[in-house]
């Protein structure tokens, strides 16, 4: 099995080495906890590695994902101009991401991809998603679940035709068809990919749409904790298919001009969620 280095110091060891090649792996976190930064370290050591690798934000500019590297001594531009790396923004305004995600990978030919995050994209959609049309699809029904779904991914403007078989349409299945897409396209594209997902702190599911943690290959947490003026960061390997992982929290610090740094000794991982 192929190992993928995901170039956060200390980390690669939780995981006999990296993740399984062609894996999609979700990073799952509340606000400020880390995972774009995460993002950034995956991206760069791919490109270092000399795999071409694609960086979708949905979140920020390009340039603002580049100051952040620059933060922590990453050079991404350099990466870019090696033709190794490309930041790509994605806006809901200008069409389809699912698309765009689709059409990028197949002219780049990526072997790492990551999106920051899967939730912007997601709370996209439902933006973009006429009222008027989710009262049609309700009202009428849907024949075609799947057809209806892959023309309305693609042209999420477009009026749907006359359906008979009653389906009632709620915002969770309207996710989870845009999801099962998505991961069809990054599948496809046979990349090793990372995704980040907001987590709402007393949240009982691993990533806000609930349904992101089934489809993927591993889950790592994120966690922020504030005790008595005293506050740390830890992560958890959640779930990591293929791989015999360390299960425990460790503690990680994010430090600048160098990043995410794990520490992986056992006896201070921390217990605090
Ligand atoms: N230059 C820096 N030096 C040290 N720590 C930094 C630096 N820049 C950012 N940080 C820390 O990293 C945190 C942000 O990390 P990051 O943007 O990766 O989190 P995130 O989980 O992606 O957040 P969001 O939910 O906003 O997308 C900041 O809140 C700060 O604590
Ligand atoms: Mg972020």
């Amino acid at each position: 099995m192929k190992r993928i280095k995901t170039g956060v110091e200390g980390f690669d060891k939780l995981v006999q080495g990296g993740f399984p090649q062609g894996s999609i792996i979700l990073i799952s976190g509340g606000a400020g906890t880390g995972k774009s930064t995460f993002a950034i370290h995956y991206a760069h050591a791919g490109a270092e590695n000399n795999e071409k690798t694609l960086f979708f934000t949905t979140e920020e500019s390009e340039e603002m994902i580049i100051q952040q590297a620059k933060q922590f001594n990453i050079d991404l531009k350099k990466d870019e101009k090696s033709k190794k790396l490309r930041v790509i923004s994605l806006n809901p305004e200008e069409g389809c991401m699912i698309n765009k995600i689709k059409e990028e990978c197949k002219k780049f030919g990526p072997k790492r991809v990551v999106i920051d995050s899967v939730t912007t994209l997601l709370d996209s959609y439902s933006m973009v998603l006429p009222k008027k049309y989710e009262t049609i699809l309700s009202q009428k029904g849907i024949r075609d679940l799947n057809a209806i779904f892959s023309h309305f991914i693609s042209t999420p403007y477009t009026v749907v035709e006359d359906t008979v078989i009653p389906l009632p349409l709620n915002d969770k299945l309207i996710n989870k068809f845009i999801l099962m897409r998505l991961f069809k396209t990054l599948r496809d594209t046979k990349a090793s990919v990372l995704i980040t997902s907001e987590l709402l702190e007393d949240s009982k599911s691993l990533s806000r749409d609930s349904f992101s943690e089934f489809m993927v290959d591993g889950v790592i947490l994120l966690y922020f904790t504030g005790i008595a003026g005293e506050s740390s960061r830890n992560l958890q390997i959640r779930k990591m298919r293929l791989t015999q992982h360390e299960k425990a929290f460790f503690s990680f610090d994010i430090i600048r001009g160098k990043g995410i740094v794990v520490n992986t000794e056992k006896g201070r991982s921390l217990l605090l969620k």
